[in-house]
Protein backbone atom coordinates (compact mmCIF):
# COMPACT_ATOMS: atom_id res chain seq x y z
CA UNK A 1 0.00 0.00 0.00
CA UNK A 2 1.68 3.36 -1.22
CA UNK A 3 0.31 6.94 -0.23
CA UNK A 4 1.46 9.53 -2.48
CA UNK A 5 3.30 12.05 -1.30
CA UNK A 6 1.82 15.81 -1.24
CA UNK A 7 3.34 19.54 -2.95
CA UNK A 8 3.94 20.32 0.85
CA UNK A 9 5.79 17.11 1.94
CA UNK A 10 8.02 16.93 -0.89
CA UNK A 11 9.04 20.05 -0.63
CA UNK A 12 9.92 19.26 3.14
CA UNK A 13 11.84 16.68 1.87
CA UNK A 14 14.13 18.68 -0.44
CA UNK A 15 14.45 21.04 2.59
CA UNK A 16 15.71 17.94 4.95
CA UNK A 17 18.01 16.91 2.11
CA UNK A 18 20.19 19.78 2.67
CA UNK A 19 20.00 20.30 6.36
CA UNK A 20 20.89 16.17 6.88
CA UNK A 21 24.78 17.93 5.27
CA UNK A 22 24.62 19.24 8.39
CA UNK A 23 24.65 15.75 10.44
CA UNK A 24 27.84 13.78 11.08
CA UNK A 25 28.28 10.91 8.59
CA UNK A 26 28.34 8.77 11.63
CA UNK A 27 26.33 5.48 11.92
CA UNK A 28 25.51 6.57 15.61
CA UNK A 29 23.16 9.34 13.93
CA UNK A 30 20.96 7.58 12.92
CA UNK A 31 18.13 6.88 15.37
CA UNK A 32 18.39 10.92 16.31
CA UNK A 33 18.23 11.18 11.88
CA UNK A 34 15.44 9.49 12.00
CA UNK A 35 13.73 11.17 14.86
CA UNK A 36 14.15 14.58 13.19
CA UNK A 37 13.00 13.54 9.91
CA UNK A 38 9.78 12.00 11.59
CA UNK A 39 9.45 15.29 13.83
CA UNK A 40 9.54 17.07 10.75
CA UNK A 41 7.19 15.01 8.40
CA UNK A 42 5.36 12.90 10.81
CA UNK A 43 5.97 9.95 9.10
CA UNK A 44 9.00 8.00 7.44
CA UNK A 45 8.42 8.22 3.78
CA UNK A 46 10.80 5.65 2.05
CA UNK A 47 12.86 8.38 -0.20
CA UNK A 48 13.79 9.69 3.49
CA UNK A 49 14.82 6.31 4.32
CA UNK A 50 16.88 6.08 0.63
CA UNK A 51 18.39 9.61 1.82
CA UNK A 52 19.58 8.91 5.52
CA UNK A 53 20.89 5.64 4.17
CA UNK A 54 22.81 7.31 1.20
CA UNK A 55 24.34 10.24 4.00
CA UNK A 56 24.93 7.16 6.42
CA UNK A 57 26.52 5.07 3.88
CA UNK A 58 24.39 2.21 4.44
CA UNK A 59 21.52 0.18 3.00
CA UNK A 60 18.18 1.51 2.71
CA UNK A 61 17.46 -2.41 3.91
CA UNK A 62 19.51 -1.54 6.98
CA UNK A 63 18.12 1.82 7.88
CA UNK A 64 14.80 0.23 7.13
CA UNK A 65 15.14 -2.73 9.46
CA UNK A 66 17.02 -0.56 12.55
CA UNK A 67 13.47 1.93 12.21
CA UNK A 68 11.21 -0.69 12.29
CA UNK A 69 12.84 -2.29 15.23
CA UNK A 70 11.49 0.37 17.48
CA UNK A 71 7.89 1.00 17.87
CA UNK A 72 8.41 5.22 17.72
CA UNK A 73 8.36 5.20 13.64
CA UNK A 74 5.49 5.07 11.66
CA UNK A 75 5.69 4.60 7.74
CA UNK A 76 2.95 6.02 6.63
CA UNK A 77 1.34 9.63 7.31
CA UNK A 78 -1.51 9.41 10.38
CA UNK A 79 -4.88 9.72 8.51
CA UNK A 80 -7.65 12.28 9.07
CA UNK A 81 -9.06 9.43 11.16
CA UNK A 82 -6.83 7.64 12.97
CA UNK A 83 -7.97 4.31 14.49
CA UNK A 84 -6.83 2.70 17.30
CA UNK A 85 -7.54 -1.09 18.33
CA UNK A 86 -6.88 -1.67 21.60
CA UNK A 87 -5.24 -4.53 22.25
CA UNK A 88 -4.57 -4.43 26.04
CA UNK A 89 -5.16 -7.51 28.06
CA UNK A 90 -8.73 -7.18 28.75
CA UNK A 91 -9.67 -6.00 25.33
CA UNK A 92 -7.58 -8.88 23.64
CA UNK A 93 -9.51 -11.27 25.88
CA UNK A 94 -12.84 -9.86 24.70
CA UNK A 95 -11.87 -10.08 20.53
CA UNK A 96 -9.80 -7.21 20.10
CA UNK A 97 -7.95 -9.11 17.34
CA UNK A 98 -11.24 -9.67 15.33
CA UNK A 99 -12.10 -5.92 15.50
CA UNK A 100 -8.52 -5.27 14.05
CA UNK A 101 -9.15 -7.87 11.07
CA UNK A 102 -12.05 -6.25 10.24
CA UNK A 103 -11.35 -2.91 10.03
CA UNK A 104 -8.28 -4.06 8.37
CA UNK A 105 -9.93 -5.57 5.63
CA UNK A 106 -12.79 -3.15 5.14
CA UNK A 107 -10.10 -0.85 4.92
CA UNK A 108 -8.09 -2.71 2.62
CA UNK A 109 -4.67 -1.47 4.70
CA UNK A 110 -3.13 -3.31 7.23
CA UNK A 111 -2.23 -1.76 10.89
CA UNK A 112 0.44 0.42 10.67
CA UNK A 113 -0.95 1.77 7.05
CA UNK A 114 -2.70 4.86 6.09
CA UNK A 115 -5.16 4.56 3.22
CA UNK A 116 -4.57 5.88 -0.13
CA UNK A 117 -6.76 9.03 0.29
CA UNK A 118 -5.36 9.76 3.55
CA UNK A 119 -8.83 9.12 5.56
CA UNK A 120 -8.25 6.37 7.57
CA UNK A 121 -5.13 4.61 9.26
CA UNK A 122 -5.37 1.67 12.05
CA UNK A 123 -2.96 1.43 14.67
CA UNK A 124 -2.88 -1.18 18.06
CA UNK A 125 -2.32 0.19 20.93
CA UNK A 126 -2.11 -1.03 24.39
CA UNK A 127 -4.56 -0.32 27.39
CA UNK A 128 -5.86 3.15 26.89
CA UNK A 129 -7.51 3.24 30.37
CA UNK A 130 -11.39 2.24 30.14
CA UNK A 131 -10.99 -1.52 30.62
CA UNK A 132 -14.89 -1.91 31.74
CA UNK A 133 -15.74 -0.99 28.51
CA UNK A 134 -13.99 -3.39 26.41
CA UNK A 135 -13.30 -3.93 24.04
CA UNK A 136 -12.67 -0.61 23.26
CA UNK A 137 -11.67 1.36 19.58
CA UNK A 138 -10.56 4.93 19.80
CA UNK A 139 -11.03 6.94 16.43
CA UNK A 140 -9.99 10.38 16.70
CA UNK A 141 -10.14 11.30 19.63
CA UNK A 142 -13.80 9.49 20.51
CA UNK A 143 -13.78 6.08 22.42
CA UNK A 144 -15.99 3.54 21.32
CA UNK A 145 -16.50 0.97 23.73
CA UNK A 146 -18.21 -2.51 24.10
CA UNK A 147 -16.90 -2.73 20.32
CA UNK A 148 -18.30 -5.98 18.04
CA UNK A 149 -16.46 -7.07 14.62
CA UNK A 150 -19.84 -6.34 13.55
CA UNK A 151 -19.77 -2.41 14.54
CA UNK A 152 -16.53 -1.96 11.54
CA UNK A 153 -18.93 -1.01 9.28
CA UNK A 154 -20.94 0.95 11.01
CA UNK A 155 -18.29 3.63 12.51
CA UNK A 156 -16.60 3.72 9.05
CA UNK A 157 -19.79 4.83 6.79
CA UNK A 158 -20.85 7.31 9.74
CA UNK A 159 -17.60 8.98 9.25
CA UNK A 160 -18.07 8.79 5.27
CA UNK A 161 -21.71 10.31 5.81
CA UNK A 162 -20.17 12.85 8.15
CA UNK A 163 -18.24 13.89 5.32
CA UNK A 164 -20.66 13.93 2.72
CA UNK A 165 -23.03 15.94 4.47
CA UNK A 166 -20.19 18.54 5.87
CA UNK A 167 -18.89 18.61 2.05
CA UNK A 168 -23.02 18.95 1.03
CA UNK A 169 -22.89 22.34 3.65
CA UNK A 170 -20.15 23.84 2.03
CA UNK A 171 -21.33 23.33 -1.33
CA UNK A 172 -24.65 25.04 -0.45
CA UNK A 173 -23.00 28.23 1.20
CA UNK A 174 -21.32 28.93 -1.62
S1 LIG B 1 -7.12 -3.32 27.88
FE1 LIG B 1 -8.25 -2.15 26.49
S2 LIG B 1 -8.83 -0.47 27.67
FE2 LIG B 1 -7.65 -1.61 29.04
Amino acid sequence: MEVELSAAELEQIEKIRSELKGFKKDRGQLIPILQWIQNRLAFLPPEAIEMVAEHLDLSPSEVLGVATFYNQFRFFPPGEHPIKVCLGTACHVKGADIILENFERKLAIREGETTPDRRFSIERVACVGCCALAPVTLMGETVHGHMAPSKVEGLITRVNIEKEVKEREKKAHV
